[in-house]
């Protein structure tokens, strides 16, 4: 059976594909239905002049397009090779992935391109997505790297340290000099604290980042905290001289992780009084809609502007020196970040070098801990 023009025609239409046919001069001769979509042009208009004129590309690819159909003419088969079509009429872009090729159709002095285009949209979309995600997790796992890296260092610092106080004392001498060998206990004792401020931070960050930190959800009356935490804190304060306060005007009950919101407020006021040298140190907590807002104010030596972005990154201190006698790592700010957002609230801080500190932070009055 000879199969008649207008079959063809037919199965050419109902394909998923673009189908064309274009001449030596790059006109459109053929152009199936897929094409009258992709571009949104009529098959009249199709063929009316060079396709790379006709609009459908969009300006980045005019080159690509015009080398493409050059090639084809002279002879070489061409793809697969992604080009961007641009829909007349919406503006749509569509990718598609086109082989063509050269052939002689009746004489042999005039020659045709025969290609096929199909849309992959969809697989190049997708593919630039998985790009993204493999170049963020080698980004999450550099930074996994270094987390790890610097951990390692820091808790082998104090451990030198306890090693090479622990030898001291072993000498026979030195045992009978009161004075030193407590003077070197309280130094080892001093870098135990460290390690196990340091072992408590990270583990507390790595079930953060694990997401297997929980959370115990319960009334928490905030008087009762801030006593809690004036009363820890009172000893260290007063080393300084530095008057420790607080203020909640209304009886404000909450619910969220009372032993998180005391971790975080520790963190904050003993930041406050290491970082003070004179004047005083106040937590102030107060309502604001379905919040609560604890504010932590100092007079203390306040951060530079240029610090303001790291001041929450993990490790970083301002002058890591300041704070060796201080048992400070740089973790103290990260975790409370962490478990603040964990908790639903946020935290942030205003500071002025010289002046002081405040580092606010807030809670809903009734969490809902994000997982
Ligand atoms: N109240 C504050 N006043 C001045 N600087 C502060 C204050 N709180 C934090 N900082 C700065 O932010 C850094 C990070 O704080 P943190 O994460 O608690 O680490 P650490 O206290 O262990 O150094 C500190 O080293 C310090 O430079
Ligand atoms: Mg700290």
């Amino acid at each position: 059976m000879k199969l008649n023009p207008n079959m063809w025609k037919k199965l050419f239409d109902f394909a998923p594909d673009i189908y064309y046919i274009h001449d030596e001069k790059g006109i459109f001769v053929y152009a199936n239905k897929m094409a009258e979509k992709i571009t949104g042009l009529t098959p009249k208009k199709l063929k009316s002049k060079e396709f790379i004129n006709l609009g459908i590309f969009p300006d980045y690819e005019i080159k690509k397009v015009s080398y493409l159909v050059k090639s084809v003419l002279s002879g070489k088969q061409i793809g697969p090779a992604n080009v961007d079509i641009k829909n007349v009429k919406t503006g749509k872009i569509t990718t598609v992935e086109v082989i063509a090729k050269r052939c002689y159709c009746g004489s042999k002095k005039k020659y045709f391109v025969l290609g096929v285009a199909r849309d992959v949209t969809t697989k190049v979309i997708a593919e630039k997505k998985l790009h993204e995600s493999i170049k963020k997790l080698k980004e999450l796992n550099k930074e996994k790297n270094m987390f790890l890296s610097i951990a390692a260092h820091e808790l082998k610092t104090p451990m030198a340290a306890i090693k090479g106080f622990t030898q001291l004392l072993n000498n026979d001498e030195l045992v009978k000099d009161k004075e030193k060998r407590s003077k070197y206990l309280k130094i080892i004792e001093n870098e135990v604290d460290r390690l196990s401020l340091l072992v408590t931070d990270l583990l507390d960050l790595t079930r953060i980042d694990l997401g297997t930190i929980k959370f115990i959800v319960e009334d928490v009356d905030i008087s009762e905290i801030l006593d809690r935490v004036q009363k820890e804190m009172q000893q260290l304060a007063k080393e300084k001289k530095l008057q420790l306060s607080y203020e909640c005007k209304n009886k404000i009950k909450i619910k969220t992780d009372r032993e998180k919101l005391y971790e975080i407020l520790i963190n904050l006021v003993s930041n406050a009084i290491k970082y003070t040298e004179k004047g005083f140190v106040k937590v102030v907590a107060e309502k604001q809609g379905k919040f609560i807002k604890f504010s932590v104010i100092d007079t203390g030596i306040g951060i530079d502007k240029k610090y303001h972005k790291k001041i929450f990154e993990r490790f970083f201190q301002v002058d890591p020196t300041y704070t060796r006698e201080n048992k400070g790592y740089g973790l103290g700010l990260s975790v409370c970040k962490e478990l603040v957002n964990k908790m639903g609230g946020k935290i942030w801080f205003d500071s002025e070098v010289g002046k002081g500190t405040t580092f606010y932070f807030t809670l809903p009055i009734n969490s809902r801990v994000k997982r």
